[in-house]
């Protein structure tokens, strides 16, 4: 498989001489596997043309920051989430010191802030301002934050001067872009997840449903993408945007869920059941609304697939993992769910403290499975959800 196969890389052209390289950097990270789209600043246009890094990238390039007509393709929040790697090379010393002191005054500083994706610079400047000290300072701090800097490479310059400042060949940046999808505790899993409540209808405008936000499975989507895992959420209704690089199913009833669930099987790895399905459903859901006459009405409900069980039992069988939101005796109630209903893990909560569970931003949660029981205590829901998904992570890479 290629390095890059797949993989979405947004790349940023500063104004600098080394841009000239930027369209041969198009052509290695292709060569790679990589889909690429390309940005620039107003300065790196004075040194190359959009229009030749538009044949290369076979994409349109992106340029300004208020254009309705670029904003009605491709928005400048979804170019964000679009990418799984921002690498701006050449990177000027003008384009790190914004950036380090969090600027979004043009496309490409919006999108390196509004980005959940990795970041990483080629640094290409006159040697004097390398080692300028406001350029050292600004370098350090952008590496703190997590940016990754790519040289720059010491040798002779354009201006004639010899020193540190030359951006990197065009192959080496696209090697080392491969190398930040490395060794990613989910690199390449395929892993499903069901999140937020069901709907059953009962007529053509009620439902039974219940308080499940979706909070905790989007995290988990999020953080599991970020582990490098191959992510299908199959969602129920919910307020909340789909995270970056996860296919998301919209289903309404268990009934759907359950559907979507088993349509994944064979090809599913890791399954997380974090929805809050409703356990039963009206035996009939009326066509027409139904009309307030009698002083009491009935309705039959019927039980509703448990999708975490099948999915458990079925031949092709993932790692399974359920969720166990109790009110009373938590620990019980989901050391007998771990095993009734066959998982690898469950992670109990206690959703009768409304500072933790149903709606709320912080989780604690207890996580038991074969290897024993281990209590993580209070932290926001995306922090919880990149614990929950390193522990999987570790039995998964334990599985037999
Ligand atoms: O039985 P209980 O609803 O408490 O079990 C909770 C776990 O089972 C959760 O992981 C939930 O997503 C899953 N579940 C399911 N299908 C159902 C009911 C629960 O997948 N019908």
């Amino acid at each position: 498989m290629k390095q890059l196969s797949n993989r979405q890389i947004l790349l940023g052209i500063t104004g600098g001489i080394a841009a000239y390289k930027s369209a041969e950097l198009v052509r290695r990270l292709k060569d790679h596997g990589a889909n690429v789209r390309v940005v620039m600043t107003a300065a790196a246009m004075e040194f190359i043309t959009p229009l030749t890094l538009q044949a290369l990238s076979g994409n349109p390039v992106h340029t300004t920051l208020l254009d309705p007509e670029a904003e009605a393709g491709m928005g400048h929040i979804e170019l964000a989430r679009w990418a799984d790697l921002i690498l701006v090379a050449p990177a000027s010393a003008d384009f790190m010191a914004r950036l380090a002191n969090g600027r979004g005054d043009d496309l490409l500083t919006t999108l390196c802030l509004a980005t959940p994706a990795r970041i990483a610079l080629a640094p290409a400047m006159n040697q004097g301002m390398w080692r300028d000290a406001a350029t050292q300072d600004n370098a350090e701090l952008l590496r703190q934050r997590g940016i990754a800097l790519f040289g720059p490479a010491a040798g002779e310059q354009a201006c004639g001067d010899v020193g540190p400042g030359r951006m990197m060949e065009a192959e080496q940046l696209a090697e080392l872009a491969a190398t930040l999808f490395e060794g990613r505790a989910l690199d390449g899993v395929q892993l499903c997840i069901t999140a937020g409540p069901t709907r059953e209808a009962i007529d053509p405008v009620r439902y039974i449903s219940n308080h499940s936000s979706g909070k905790m499975g989007y995290a988990l989507a999020e953080a599991a993408a970020d582990a490098g895992a191959q992510v299908t959420l199959i969602s129920g209704p919910t307020q909340l945007a789909c995270p970056a690089r996860v296919q998301r199913i919209d289903v309404v009833s268990a009934e759907d869920m359950y559907q979507a669930s088993m349509a994944q099987m064979g090809s599913c790895q890791v399954f997380i059941a974090c929805a809050a399905v409703a356990d039963y459903r009206p035996a009939k859901a009326e066509e027409q609304k139904i009309k307030k006459s009698r002083d009491t009405m009935h309705i039959e409900l019927i039980r509703n697939p448990d999708i975490v069980s099948a999915v458990a039992g079925h031949p092709q069988r993932p790692y399974t993992v359920g969720f166990a939101a109790e009110t009373q005796d938590v620990l019980r109630y989901a050391r007998d769910k771990l095993q009734r209903k066959n998982l690898d893990m469950i992670v109990a909560n206690d959703v009768s403290d409304s500072r933790i569970g149903f709606n709320s931003d912080d989780n604690t949660v207890t996580v038991i499975d074969a290897n024993g029981e281990q209590r993580i205590e209070q932290m926001g829901k995306r922090q919880l959800a990149r614990q929950l998904i390193a522990n999987i992570a570790t039995r998964w890479s334990q599985r037999d």
